[in-house]
């Protein structure tokens, strides 16, 4: 599937923990299944950038970063229930399900959003 990347199979992530999935040896995402549903992201938590949410902590459809807890959006990447304007935003990726596969928009290198 051009543009996407095949992560795992729906059958191997478990209800709200995060599953690690290296695109190279420099970047990673996060994904996360909640009620049934597949979420993706950057790993790297814009805070502190610390490769560590998919250690992170499902609350009412946000990831909880395991470090300092800064809320993010699953859907929008956003903090708390906020705009981007008002904190880090943590870069989200689109998902496609292809019968058991999960395959996720390829982020560009290293995204970043310092804007906070
Ligand atoms: S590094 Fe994630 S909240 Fe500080």
């Amino acid at each position: 599937m051009k543009g996407y990347i095949k992560v795992c199979g729906v059958s191997e992530l478990e209800e709200k923990k995060g599953f690690r999935y290296f695109i190279s040896e420099t970047q990673d995402i996060a994904v996360f299944k909640v009620e049934g549903r597949i979420y993706a992201m950057d790993n790297v938590c814009p805070h502190n950038h610390t490769p560590k949410i998919h250690l992170g902590f499902i609350e009412d459809k946000h990831v909880l970063c395991p470090v300092h807890f800064f809320k993010f959006s699953l859907q929008s990447g956003f903090q708390g229930n906020q705009s981007s304007a008002s904190g880090c935003t943590l870069p989200v990726y689109k998902v496609e399900i292809i019968e058991d596969e999960v395959w996720v928009e390829k982020p560009e290198e290293n995204t970043f959003n310092f804007d906070f």
